[in-house]
């Protein structure tokens, strides 16, 4: 597969698609509180997505080469899960900082988003953990227009997070998106500048940093999905579906309640 670039109106859906992504995290939102379980913020998105929206949860029976279909139409990732997390009875409590993922298709086309939830109160430790990542997502969106590499937004986010005493999972990537949920080219969360893929406009992809707070080793558990951090440290995600414009970027996973509403583009 090569790098698509999309036309003019295959943005015009991708604004779509991402749009209604971010706007199943704005309705999950007040629901992710002590005492809940995932597997009901899974029913509550699903629900929401395929009843209100008309939205096809792109999660559901995913069966990428090597692995067996995910079972659940959301990923949750709960304090040292770093990702692809799967919605259980587990019940969150206070104290706990999940990543709620979602990707929503929408006339053949994904928008995938994720962002970071307190659940009641954090201790000091996580909300630093889950600020500086939030912050790295920013780095790496900041280098994006064309003529820039994604070797320069690997970079910006590394050295960032680096220098913040965390650690990038180097094992799982951003990724072009479009009509595939996965398509090329691979977006790492670490590089050297002026190298790689040269960005142009029209290309659509995800840059979704996982950032631990202890080592940056990762484990995969038997249920063949879900990545923990080998040391049972905490690990954060905040992640957006970007547009490639002339002058800059465009975050196509925003929506009101998105804390990025009002700085969309450059
Ligand atoms: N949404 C994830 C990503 O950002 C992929 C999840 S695949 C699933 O790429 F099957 F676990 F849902
Ligand atoms: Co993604
Ligand atoms: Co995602």
């Amino acid at each position: 597969m090569t790098i698509s670039i999309k036309s003019s109106s295959e943005i015009n859906a991708m604004r779509i698609s991402g749009a209604l992504a971010s706007e199943v995290l704005d309705f999950i939102t007040p629901h992710v509180k002590p005492g809940v379980t995932t597997d009901h913020l899974n029913k509550l998105c699903h629900d929401f997505m395929v009843n209100e929206q008309k939205t096809v949860p792109a999660p559901l029976n995913y069966c990428p080469p090597g692995y067996k279909p995910f079972p659940k139409s959301i990923c949750t990732s709960v304090n040292h899960q770093i990702c692809h997390g799967i919605p259980s009875d587990k019940i969150l409590k206070s104290g706990d900082i999940i990543n709620i993922d979602i990707t929503v298709i929408k006339d053949g086309f994904h928008g995938d988003t994720s962002r970071m939830f307190f659940v009641g109160s954090p201790s000091i430790a996580a909300r630093r953990l889950v600020d500086t990542t939030y912050e790295a997502l920013w780095c790496g969106i900041r280098e994006v227009e064309p003529g820039k590499t994604l070797g320069d937004i690997g970079y910006a986010i590394q050295k960032f997070t680096e220098s913040e005493g965390f650690s990038i999972v180097k094992e799982f990537c951003g990724h072009g998106i479009g009509k595939n949920f996965h398509e090329p080219p691979q977006v790492l969360h670490y590089g050297t500048p002026k190298t790689g893929q040269i960005l142009i406009p029209g290309m659509t992809f995800t840059i979704e940093p996982m950032v631990n707070a202890g080592k940056p080793n990762v484990r995969e558990l038997s249920d063949g999905w879900t990545i923990v951090t080998k040391d049972k440290s905490l690990s954060a995600q905040w992640e957006h579906t970007i547009l490639v414009t002339e002058t800059g970027y465009e975050i196509l996973t925003v929506s009101e309640g998105s804390p990025d509403f009002n700085k969309q583009s450059k």
